[in-house]
């Protein structure tokens, strides 16, 4: 079967609240103008719209009416469909399996698996396909993983799984984002995204994420559930889907989008100056629900991050999910460690106070009016976290299973002057 790797007309379609099912919400085409920059045009079916369930793609930009929506960022993808498709894992497997790269945007979003995030489809036809339900159950993780494992290292497939079967197994959990080798697994309790350790990781990154997730947690962040597997001496991370839950005939859906549509910025270099908490609070104070709570959430990751030296906070790494009509944010995911350079001055991915991405308590506290909060809130809530931390990363990692040899290795991470004392020299 040859496949088309450059489609430029596809139906969106999108499972509604309480439903597990999915209908066609609308029709999104990807042309290019004549100065070859791609155009992104989405239309609302008159069906969809005639629906009193109907609720809109997202909060921003594709709002429930009979308009044209016409798009040049994002290659002509607009924020809410990109973050229903892969990255660069998913690409890459995509990629592999159809033997080209050359496959456009909307090729991507079509032959990624459904299992994506969020409440959305994407299909060729009017009417959505019956949903495949054909989840890798968790038995299936050590075929994955060493798929995985050929895959990263560019060789072929191991000579048992040498078949397109296996290959198609791993397709599912393509559409998950992220760079990080990764599957879609199921169990009796629902859906999780596996994460592979890559042969060349510096330490052990599904217990250490898996012990930040709990560290996050116990600092009074909502974070994803998790668990570690191991699999033929091999640890693997499973993070529980905040976007699924399952029910007797099926599993309901969130809708998701990432900070990146939120803030309707570019994924490149070009586009961070976008890249901001503060923007992303004032965005969150106007979609959600309760703003209060949800800026609140929000100064705390801000200030975890910080603290744990995670800069890879990138928007992408932040999301807002509504099961029905209210958004929030997202439970945390992805929260990592890392060792910059620098041991006086680490930045953040997004801009968090006055003094731009500094991963500074003063910085951090210079825009807390932003997030509702008042100087002595905010203040009390730093200090008691950076406390906190310092005093139970440690164990915390080494009861989520980190060795003793990697929690040496992601010690620098917590112990970061910078986040106190470098403000002042820098002015
Ligand atoms: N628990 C979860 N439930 C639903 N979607 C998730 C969850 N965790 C992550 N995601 C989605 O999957 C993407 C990839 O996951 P992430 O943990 O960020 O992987 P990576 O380390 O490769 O960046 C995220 O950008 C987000 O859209
Ligand atoms: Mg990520």
């Amino acid at each position: 079967m040859t496949f088309n790797t450059n489609p430029s007309e596809c139906y969106v379609y999108i499972t509604l609240p309480g439903q597990t099912l999915p209908i066609t919400a609308g029709r999104f085409t990807l042309t290019t103008n004549r100065q070859s920059v791609p155009v992104g045009r989405f239309i609302y079916g008159k069906h969809y719209l005639a629906r009193s369930d109907a609720v809109p793609l997202d909060p921003v930009e594709l709002k429930l009416s009979t308009k044209n929506y016409e798009t040049v960022a994002l290659k002509g993808v607009f924020g809410s469909l990109r973050d229903a498709g892969p990255d660069y894992w998913g690409r890459r497997v995509i990629e592999r399996y159809l033997g080209t790269s050359q496959i456009n945007e909307m090729g991507y979003l079509l032959y990624s698996a459904d299992d994506r995030a969020g409440a959305l489809g994407f299909g060729l036809h009017q009417t959505p396909p019956a949903p495949r339900r054909l989840f890798n159950q968790t038995v299936e993780l050590e075929k994955l993983q060493r798929m995985a494992d050929a895959l990263i290292n560019d060789e072929d497939p191991p000579e048992d799984l040498i078949n397109k079967q296996i290959e198609e197994l791993l397709l599912i959990g393509t559409s998950m984002g992220g760079a990080r080798p990764k599957a879609v697994v199921e169990n009796q309790d629902g859906l999780w995204i596996a994460k592979f350790n890559r042969p060349d990781d510096k330490w052990n990154n599904a217990s250490v994420e898996h012990a930040m997730l709990a560290l996050a947690r116990a600092c009074g962040i909502t974070s994803s559930e998790s668990r570690i597997i191991n699999i033929s001496g091999r640890d693997i991370l499973l993070v529980k889907r905040f976007d699924r839950e399952k029910i007797q005939d099926g599993y309901l859906r969130s809708r998701m989008i990432s900070a990146l549509t939120l803030l309707r910025a570019e994924d490149n270099y070009t586009g961070r100056d976008k890249w901001s908490y503060i923007l992303f609070v004032e965005e969150l104070r106007r979609c959600c629900s309760e703003p209060k709570k949800e800026s609140l959430e929000l100064f705390k990751r801000m200030c975890f991050n910080a603290l744990i030296s995670n800069i890879d906070d990138h928007p992408r790494n932040h999301a807002i999910i509504a099961k029905d009509h209210h958004w929030k944010l997202s439970p945390a995911y992805d929260l990592t460690v890392s060792l910059p350079v620098s041991i006086e001055r680490r930045d953040l991915a997004m801009i968090c106070g006055d003094y731009g991405r500094f991963a500074n308590a003063t910085n951090i506290l210079s825009q807390c009016a932003r997030f509702m909060l008042e100087k002595e809130q905010a203040e009390s809530i730093v200090q008691n976290m950076e406390n906190q931390i310092r005093s139970t990363w440690y164990s915390t990692a080494r009861t989520a299973g980190v060795s003793e040899r990697d929690c040496e290795k992601i010690k620098p991470a917590f112990d970061y002057p910078g986040f106190r004392d470098g403000y002042q020299k820098l002015y």
